[in-house]
């Protein structure tokens, strides 16, 4: 190909928001990423602006019935120490939340049945009483679990896909299966909610072939919410180590891309992000994204949430985070946005 390529891709997706997947693969391989993230940048000014959407993360429940190999929360892994919120907590928290202005809270655990429909029904109307846009991140559920949420007020829900590698997702995530977890992304569409989805950039085995397919699917769906982490090492894991050196810029450039083909969406700068570079959200807001989720989990349980070894912001209060995370949204000349940062959809074709 010759180096006006990635000037030719660049154009078509800026003005067509579509690319093929040798386009895709083009683009991620490309040494020139400047360019792409400076585009993506540019992209995300003009459909969703300045603003910086604040999510307040509850991470009320570590118990976790699954077992994928790279995660700390598999139920194998007796080594953490594992903690529940009761709903009375929760609240207290979602009232601080509520306090430090934030309009969005998430609400996320690991697959835990202690909460059943009851138990969690109650906590999502206690908290949509708190006047919040509500978004559920409790893994894979079945239809009527889904809908119950959704009649209590839930409004958004994350399920990310990991990665669409049928063999390496199988691998990875034992008793799991990718065509159910693509269905659960389905039921959750066909409910109403908004859709927040992802992937996990490098788990070993992972192919380059492999995440533009993942590209390809975030767009079919199409997500309404995209979060993109890198993988971390956890050595209280049975997976291997593997260098994660470039796969903070590998994430970053997979990121903008979905910019470039969602232009309205709503794009996190991941914590996975910053972990591997101090400055990662902030980048990552100059490259496409316009979320970021801090923690508004108490201190004293977030240090035991541990997906992965080296989280940022472990011993910091929620209020030192949302003072914090202000300073450096200010820092770039953006702003905290005041309201509840519902994906609103830009008809494409009239742009
Ligand atoms: N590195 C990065 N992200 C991880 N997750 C789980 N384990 C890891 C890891 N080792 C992410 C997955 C999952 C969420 C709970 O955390 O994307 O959806
Ligand atoms: Fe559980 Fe999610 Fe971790 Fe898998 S990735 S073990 S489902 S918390
Ligand atoms: Fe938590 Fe900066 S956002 S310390």
């Amino acid at each position: 190909m010759s180096i006006n390529n990635i000037k030719f891709i660049l154009n078509k997706a800026i003005q067509s928001h579509i690319l093929c997947e040798k386009e895709i693969l083009y683009l991620i391989q490309s040494k020139e990423s400047k360019k792409l993230f400076d585009i993506a940048n540019k992209v995300r000014l003009k459909y969703v602006g300045n603003g910086v959407h604040l999510r307040a993360l509850i991470e009320f429940s570590n118990y976790c019935k699954q077992n994928c190999l790279y995660c700390g929360l598999r139920s194998d892994n007796f080594k953490i120490i594992r903690y529940r919120l009761k709903l009375k907590e929760i609240i207290n928290l979602a009232n601080k939340a509520k306090y430090y202005g934030y309009k969005t809270i998430v609400l996320q655990s690991g697959e835990d049945n202690y909460y059943d429909i009851k138990k969690m029904s109650k906590i999502i109307s206690e908290i949509k009483k708190l006047d919040f846009a509500l978004t559920l991140s409790l893994g894979e559920k079945t239809f009527e679990e889904y809908k119950a949420y959704r009649v209590a007020g839930a409004d958004r829900y994350l399920l990310k896909i990991e990665t669409t590698d049928e063999i390496l997702y199988h691998k990875l995530n034992p008793g799991m299966n990718l065509k159910n977890r693509m269905n659960c992304i389905e039921n959750i569409k066909k409910l109403g909610f908004e859709i927040g989805s992802g992937i996990i950039v490098g788990l070993p085995g992972q192919t380059l072939k492999s995440i533009v397919k993942d590209i390809i699917y975030l767009k079919s769906i199409p997500v309404d919410m995209v979060g993109i982490g890198p993988f971390i090492y956890n050595p209280d894991t049975p997976i291997k180590n593997i260098n994660s050196k470039n796969l903070f810029e590998l994430s970053l450039k997979i990121m903008a891309i979905l910019r470039l083909l969602m232009p309205d969406i709503n794009i996190a700068a991941t914590t996975a992000m910053e972990t591997l570079n101090n400055r990662g959200r902030i980048i990552a807001l100059q490259s496409g994204a316009n979320v970021i989720m801090p923690n508004a989990t108490k201190a004293i349980y977030k240090k035991y949430y541990k997906i992965y070894p080296g989280k940022i912001c472990i011993d910091e209060s929620p209020v030192h985070c949302r003072i914090c995370i202000e300073n450096k949204i200010k820092s770039i000349k953006r702003y905290v946005s005041n309201d509840k940062g519902y994906h609103c959809k830009v008809n494409l074709l009239s742009q």
